[in-house]
Protein backbone atom coordinates (compact mmCIF):
# COMPACT_ATOMS: atom_id res chain seq x y z
CA UNK A 1 0.00 0.00 0.00
CA UNK A 2 2.39 2.55 1.10
CA UNK A 3 4.80 1.60 -1.41
CA UNK A 4 2.00 2.25 -4.09
CA UNK A 5 1.34 5.58 -2.73
CA UNK A 6 5.12 6.52 -2.98
CA UNK A 7 5.15 5.48 -6.69
CA UNK A 8 2.26 7.57 -8.05
CA UNK A 9 3.56 10.56 -5.83
CA UNK A 10 7.27 10.02 -7.59
CA UNK A 11 5.54 9.58 -10.95
CA UNK A 12 3.64 12.66 -10.27
CA UNK A 13 6.27 14.77 -9.35
CA UNK A 14 8.35 13.08 -12.46
CA UNK A 15 5.65 14.32 -15.09
CA UNK A 16 5.44 17.87 -13.23
CA UNK A 17 9.42 18.17 -13.92
CA UNK A 18 9.65 17.16 -17.31
CA UNK A 19 6.38 19.16 -18.11
CA UNK A 20 8.38 22.19 -16.49
CA UNK A 21 11.11 21.14 -18.41
CA UNK A 22 9.74 21.12 -21.72
CA UNK A 23 8.02 24.40 -20.79
CA UNK A 24 10.64 26.79 -22.20
CA UNK A 25 11.24 24.52 -25.35
CA UNK A 26 7.36 24.64 -26.12
CA UNK A 27 6.97 28.48 -26.28
CA UNK A 28 10.04 29.03 -28.24
CA UNK A 29 8.78 26.79 -30.70
CA UNK A 30 5.61 28.48 -31.11
CA UNK A 31 7.50 31.79 -30.82
CA UNK A 32 9.37 30.18 -33.99
CA UNK A 33 6.24 29.07 -35.66
CA UNK A 34 4.44 32.25 -35.73
CA UNK A 35 7.47 34.72 -36.67
CA UNK A 36 7.79 31.93 -39.80
CA UNK A 37 3.74 31.78 -40.43
CA UNK A 38 2.21 31.99 -43.82
CA UNK A 39 0.61 34.85 -42.72
CA UNK A 40 3.59 36.98 -41.15
CA UNK A 41 4.98 35.87 -44.93
CA UNK A 42 2.51 36.73 -46.59
CA UNK A 43 2.54 40.05 -44.73
CA UNK A 44 6.14 40.65 -46.18
CA UNK A 45 4.63 39.55 -49.59
CA UNK A 46 2.20 42.28 -49.65
CA UNK A 47 4.15 45.04 -48.00
CA UNK A 48 6.98 44.35 -50.61
CA UNK A 49 7.31 46.76 -53.36
CA UNK A 50 8.96 44.07 -56.06
CA UNK A 51 6.54 41.39 -54.82
CA UNK A 52 2.95 42.21 -53.87
CA UNK A 53 2.95 46.00 -53.17
CA UNK A 54 -0.28 46.43 -52.54
CA UNK A 55 -0.01 49.61 -50.56
CA UNK A 56 0.48 51.45 -53.84
CA UNK A 57 -2.91 51.30 -54.00
CA UNK A 58 -4.56 49.79 -50.80
CA UNK A 59 -4.61 50.80 -47.27
CA UNK A 60 -3.43 48.22 -44.81
CA UNK A 61 -3.30 48.15 -41.30
CA UNK A 62 0.65 48.73 -40.41
CA UNK A 63 1.04 49.88 -43.84
CA UNK A 64 2.94 52.48 -43.94
CA UNK A 65 1.84 55.90 -46.95
CA UNK A 66 -0.21 53.69 -48.53
CA UNK A 67 -2.39 54.75 -51.61
CA UNK A 68 -5.77 55.40 -51.91
CA UNK A 69 -6.68 54.04 -55.24
CA UNK A 70 -8.72 51.06 -54.14
CA UNK A 71 -10.41 49.97 -50.94
CA UNK A 72 -8.68 50.11 -47.72
CA UNK A 73 -8.63 46.26 -46.68
CA UNK A 74 -10.03 46.00 -43.70
CA UNK A 75 -12.84 43.46 -42.26
CA UNK A 76 -11.81 40.83 -44.92
CA UNK A 77 -13.58 37.89 -43.79
CA UNK A 78 -16.99 40.17 -43.74
CA UNK A 79 -16.34 40.93 -46.75
CA UNK A 80 -15.26 38.06 -48.11
CA UNK A 81 -16.84 34.61 -45.98
CA UNK A 82 -14.84 32.04 -48.50
CA UNK A 83 -11.08 32.27 -48.46
CA UNK A 84 -11.09 31.58 -52.22
CA UNK A 85 -12.99 33.93 -53.52
CA UNK A 86 -10.85 36.36 -51.85
CA UNK A 87 -8.01 34.33 -53.41
CA UNK A 88 -9.96 34.80 -56.71
CA UNK A 89 -10.04 38.16 -56.41
CA UNK A 90 -6.23 38.75 -55.58
CA UNK A 91 -5.37 35.72 -58.74
CA UNK A 92 -7.52 37.18 -61.53
CA UNK A 93 -9.30 40.89 -60.56
CA UNK A 94 -10.15 41.41 -63.89
CA UNK A 95 -12.64 38.78 -63.36
CA UNK A 96 -14.87 40.89 -61.45
CA UNK A 97 -13.75 44.35 -63.13
CA UNK A 98 -12.52 43.77 -66.82
CA UNK A 99 -11.33 47.37 -66.41
CA UNK A 100 -9.62 47.07 -63.33
CA UNK A 101 -6.56 48.61 -62.67
CA UNK A 102 -5.03 45.97 -59.82
CA UNK A 103 -2.28 43.75 -61.27
CA UNK A 104 -3.67 40.09 -62.17
CA UNK A 105 -1.03 38.55 -59.67
CA UNK A 106 -1.63 34.48 -60.33
CA UNK A 107 -2.72 34.84 -64.12
CA UNK A 108 0.43 36.96 -64.94
CA UNK A 109 2.69 35.07 -62.51
CA UNK A 110 3.11 38.06 -60.37
CA UNK A 111 3.04 36.08 -57.35
CA UNK A 112 3.66 32.15 -57.25
CA UNK A 113 0.96 29.82 -56.38
CA UNK A 114 2.24 29.53 -52.90
CA UNK A 115 3.12 33.34 -52.70
CA UNK A 116 -0.56 33.66 -53.02
CA UNK A 117 -1.55 31.88 -50.85
CA UNK A 118 0.51 32.75 -48.01
CA UNK A 119 -0.67 36.74 -49.21
CA UNK A 120 -4.45 35.50 -49.01
CA UNK A 121 -3.58 34.07 -45.80
CA UNK A 122 -2.47 37.16 -43.90
CA UNK A 123 -5.14 39.73 -46.28
CA UNK A 124 -7.78 37.17 -44.61
CA UNK A 125 -6.52 37.69 -41.43
CA UNK A 126 -7.21 41.61 -41.61
C1 LIG B 1 -2.31 49.31 -58.99
C2 LIG B 1 -3.27 49.31 -57.91
C3 LIG B 1 -3.50 48.03 -57.11
C4 LIG B 1 -2.59 47.19 -56.54
C5 LIG B 1 -1.07 47.26 -56.61
C6 LIG B 1 -3.35 46.20 -55.82
N1 LIG B 1 -4.69 46.42 -55.95
FE1 LIG B 1 -6.18 45.37 -55.10
N2 LIG B 1 -7.58 46.57 -56.00
C7 LIG B 1 -7.28 47.66 -56.79
C8 LIG B 1 -8.53 48.28 -57.20
C9 LIG B 1 -8.65 49.54 -58.06
C10 LIG B 1 -9.58 47.53 -56.63
C11 LIG B 1 -11.11 47.81 -56.72
C12 LIG B 1 -11.79 46.78 -57.56
C13 LIG B 1 -11.34 46.84 -58.98
O1 LIG B 1 -11.38 47.93 -59.59
O2 LIG B 1 -10.91 45.79 -59.49
C14 LIG B 1 -8.93 46.46 -55.88
C15 LIG B 1 -9.62 45.48 -55.17
C16 LIG B 1 -9.03 44.55 -54.35
C17 LIG B 1 -9.76 43.64 -53.51
C18 LIG B 1 -11.26 43.57 -53.37
C19 LIG B 1 -11.64 44.53 -52.28
C20 LIG B 1 -13.13 44.64 -52.08
O3 LIG B 1 -13.49 45.05 -50.98
O4 LIG B 1 -13.90 44.33 -52.99
C21 LIG B 1 -8.83 42.89 -52.84
C22 LIG B 1 -9.09 41.81 -51.82
C23 LIG B 1 -7.53 43.34 -53.28
N3 LIG B 1 -7.70 44.35 -54.19
C24 LIG B 1 -6.36 42.81 -52.81
C25 LIG B 1 -5.11 43.23 -53.25
C26 LIG B 1 -3.88 42.63 -52.82
C27 LIG B 1 -3.77 41.51 -51.82
C28 LIG B 1 -2.87 43.28 -53.45
C29 LIG B 1 -1.39 42.99 -53.39
C30 LIG B 1 -0.98 41.62 -53.58
C31 LIG B 1 -3.48 44.29 -54.30
N4 LIG B 1 -4.83 44.23 -54.15
C32 LIG B 1 -2.78 45.18 -55.09
C33 LIG B 1 -6.03 48.13 -57.11
C34 LIG B 1 -4.83 47.55 -56.73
Amino acid sequence: MVKTIRGLTLSGVAMLLTTALMLPAIQTHAADAVKGSNIEQGKELAFSRKKGNCLACHMIKDGVSPGNIAPPLVMMKSRFPDKNVLRAQIWDASKRNPETAMPLFGKYEVLTESELDKVTDFIYSL
